[in-house]
């Protein structure tokens, strides 16, 4: 899929020069499945997503750390957890610095738990974020952005408008210009990302929003960001912000 799209960009940006810009157009991923993948993400049966929430569900009982607690021990049901993934990332006034979903699962497994924290992108790590967001399931995505977060998110703002990588496209370039623009049969989304945690027919496994921002700068092949750095926490703040008001999907399903 990365390849395909990659060579035939400059065609694609000949060809389909007319589409309309659509910079406010807010349009969940979940409207450019086929009915049948819709039907799959539907399905909590059947949706391969759900694995992982209830992989999570496990590790939520498991006691583990120097004083052998659950997250329940001390969290009570999951559900506690509702609404917290919508808001996400935010900033953290004390350590001056933003914090996604994994991050703050790993600084409270690590600190409150006293507990080895996950590695990013690991299943465990996957299970615990997936089962947390899944609570938000149907609110809206709702980030604030407004005092100390400003100037991240301005950050991360400008970094979605930039130029990267060999190709020299801005996540922009496609996502707002091309959006909607078809594609060898496949559709560019307006890069929404209010499905993740989600599972990707591409990927064959589950990821979360960090390594779909990793995917899609190799698509550019341009430098992927540190995990957990400043500048991917801040573009990962402006995406909530423009995916605002759509609710949360996770786990969806995704080409
Ligand atoms: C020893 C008690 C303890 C354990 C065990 C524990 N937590 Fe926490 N956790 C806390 C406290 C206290 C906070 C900060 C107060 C709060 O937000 O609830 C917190 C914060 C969090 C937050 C941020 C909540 C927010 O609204 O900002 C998340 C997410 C979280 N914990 C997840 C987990 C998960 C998942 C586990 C199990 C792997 C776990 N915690 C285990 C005590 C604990
Ligand atoms: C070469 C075109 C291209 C560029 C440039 C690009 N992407 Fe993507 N992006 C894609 C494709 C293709 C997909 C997968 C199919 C889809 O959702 O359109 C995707 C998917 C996404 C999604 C998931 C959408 C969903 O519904 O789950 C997000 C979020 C996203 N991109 C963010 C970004 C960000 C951030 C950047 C800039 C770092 C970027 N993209 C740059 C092509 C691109």
């Amino acid at each position: 899929m990365i390849r395909s799209v990659v060579m035939l960009l400059p065609l694609l940006l000949a060809g389909i020069a007319h589409a309309e810009p659509s910079s406010d157009a807010r349009v969940s991923g979940y409207h450019g499945l086929g009915d049948e993948l819709r039907a799959l993400q539907d399905d909590d049966f059947a949706n391969p997503g759900m694995l992982w929430v209830d992989r999570g569900l496990r590790a939520w009982e498991t006691p583990a750390g120097a004083e052998g607690r659950s997250c329940r021990d001390c969290h009570g049901n999951p559900e506690s957890l509702r609404g917290l993934a919508a808001r996400l990332p935010r900033w953290n006034a004390e350590m001056e610095r933003l914090e996604d979903l994994d991050g703050l699962l790993r600084s409270c497994i690590s600190e409150r738990q006293r507990a080895a924290p996950p590695e990013f992108e690991s299943d465990a790590l996957l299970a615990l974020a997936t089962l947390v967001a899944h609570q938000s399931r149907g609110l809206p995505l709702a980030v604030d952005v407004d005092g100390p977060a400003r100037a991240a998110f301005e950050a991360g703002r400008a970094s979605f408008q930039r130029r990267r990588g060999q190709l020299d496209l801005s996540c922009a370039d496609c996502h707002d210009r091309y959006a909607g623009a078809r594609l060898r049969g496949e559709t560019i989304s307006a890069g929404m990302i209010n499905g993740f945690p989600l599972y990707r027919l591409t990927w064959e496994t589950l990821g979360s929003r960090q390594r779909m921002i990793r995917w899609c700068n190799q698509a550019v092949r341009a430098e992927p960001f540190e995990p957990d750095s400043a500048d991917a926490l801040a573009l990962e703040l402006y995406l909530a912000w423009r995916a605002r008001g759509l609710a949360l999907e996770s786990p969806a399903i995704r080409r």
